[in-house]
């Protein structure tokens, strides 16, 4: 470790605290209940650290100082420095020990230019956070490397989670590098071959519940009481945080320069509510001088965000009976609600919901330009189409696309669309059908003769010129 790790650890312990985001009451961080042991509700990390009689600092260091440590550590060989996370660690809580930190190189994801889709939405500058190049695939590693962490430095044996498929993948993959056992609940049918096979990969103990998400979530909350394993899902503070680091990095890129918009998808919101966390403490420890705005956009079959907001401005929770084909984002209802709710207030961010047929189109579109996502993040896209019509999104605005994960996530869902079969026998098979088939190239089984290949080179040209 260097002396500057050492003296961070030693002033991050004593300036991060969880807080109830309900009720307000605070407690040293570090402990492992993930809810608030008076009401119940979520917690969250906060450093009151960071206000010292010289301003704002993380770590001790102020804004310029920050920057230019951690552009340095991009030249380390540690394994600390190499982690696009625990790059940015003055402003994480402190491990007690930097030696338990389990990193897969996490983080460091690229920022894509997509042209294509910017003429698509109408926009003039529009860019790809690709958080599906993490080491599993998707964003959850941001999280998981950090939550895991402090899991192995806690001493548990078994850590658990209910997933949609994403953060059972990653949370086997850092409890195998921790040596820990992991317990993965998913709903029954409901994710996808890759992201199943991942967990086995790892060798998590996986149980497919015949529920769907929210219900493995209740029954995860009740073994969670009744034996100790620690939970990993991102109810879980410590995974916001590492989840954070995702949009300091972005801004990094930009040269600290703030785009107008940031679009995420949003499922049970915790990606939504780290992203704008971490706006909003940049903005505390004047990293940056304004804030996008983060909109969140969700598939119309698992709407409860959008319903809460527009039914009831973002008070209560209208939890739905969850159902789309972005697997990975149907969940009806959703535990980060409130925190997404303070996000979208803080910064000005709209919600918005997308159709089936919406999500296939913008998928295809995002791979037309080389880069390729899986479903839940092409909600992103999609939304960003309705947020431009609506006059939301200027043309002339910057607008930057988080997409969360990996095209090889969910490889029967390309397949389906280019086959003609996503939307074969359902009401929107007429509707898929206008808009996706130009799009759609269907793999060919063909006699091994040139001729026949040339033939069908000559086509393409014709057709497509
Ligand atoms: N995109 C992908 C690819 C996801 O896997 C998820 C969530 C989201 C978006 C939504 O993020 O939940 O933070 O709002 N997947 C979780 C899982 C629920 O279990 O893998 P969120």
């Amino acid at each position: 470790m260097t002396d500057q790790a050492a003296s961070a650890s030693k002033l991050e312990t004593e300036v991060s605290q969880l807080r109830c985001i309900a009720c307000g009451v605070v407690r040293q961080s570090g402990a492992t209940n993930v809810r608030c042991a008076q009401c119940g509700d979520l917690l969250e990390v906060v450093y009151p650290g960071w206000r010292t009689s010289a301003g704002m600092r993380a770590g001790g260091l102020e804004a310029a100082a920050l920057k230019q440590l951690w552009r340095r550590r991009r030249t380390s060989c540690e394994a600390l420095d190499e982690s696009g996370v625990w790059r940015f660690r003055e402003v994480l809580p402190a491990m007690e020990d930097w030696a338990h930190v389990i990193t897969l190189r996490e983080g460091n994801t690229p920022l894509y230019e997509l042209p294509s889709c910017a003429r698509a939405a109408g926009v003039r500058q529009l860019y790809a956070k690709h958080q599906g190049m993490n080491p599993t695939g998707s964003f959850k590693d941001t999280g998981m490397t950090a939550a895991a962490s402090f899991a192995h430095e806690g001493g548990f044996r078994w850590v658990a989670c209910a997933s949609t498929g994403n953060t059972s993948a990653s949370m086997a993959a850092y409890a195998a590098r921790a040596g820990m056992r992991s317990l993965v609940l998913i709903p029954q049918g409901q994710i996808t071959w890759g992201k199943l096979s991942q967990a086995l990969d790892y060798g998590a103990v996986t149980c497919q519940l015949k529920t769907d998400f929210d219900g493995c979530m209740r029954v995860l909350d009740e073994v969670v009481q009744r034996m100790p394993v620690y939970l990993l899902n991102s109810v879980n503070p410590y995974r916001l945080e590492g989840q954070k680091t995702a949009a300091v990095e972005l801004l990094e890129r930009f040269e600290w320069q703030v785009p107008d918009h940031v679009i995420v998808p949003g499922g049970n919101l915790g990606n939504s509510s780290a992203l704008g966390k971490a706006l909003l403490e940049m903005m505390d420890l004047g990293l940056i001088s304004r804030l996008p705005k983060l909109s969140v956009i969700q598939a119309e079959g698992a709407n409860a965000l959008v319903r809460t907001m527009r039914e009831t401005g973002g008070k209560k929770l209208i939890p739905v009976h969850a159902e789309t084909m972005a697997t990975a984002i149907r969940i009806g209802s959703p535990a980060s609600w409130k925190k997404a709710v303070r996000v979208l207030e803080a910064t000005g961010g709209e919600v918005e919901q997308v159709s089936e047929v919406e999500i296939a189109l913008a998928k295809a579109e995002i791979g037309a330009d080389g880069i390729g996502c899986e479903p839940a993040s092409a909600v992103t896209l999609a939304g960003l189409k309705k947020l431009v019509k609506q006059g939301f999104v200027k043309k002339s605005d910057s607008v930057v696309l988080i997409l969360t994960g990996n095209l090889l996530k969910d490889p029967d869902f390309t397949l389906k669309f280019h086959r003609g079969d996503l939307f074969a026998g359902t009401p929107m098979e007429e509707e898929a059908e206008s808009v996706l088939t130009p799009r759609q190239r269907a793999p060919m089984v063909l006699d091994a003769s040139a001729n026949t290949v040339i033939k069908v080179l000559e086509h393409a040209e014709r057709v497509e010129p």
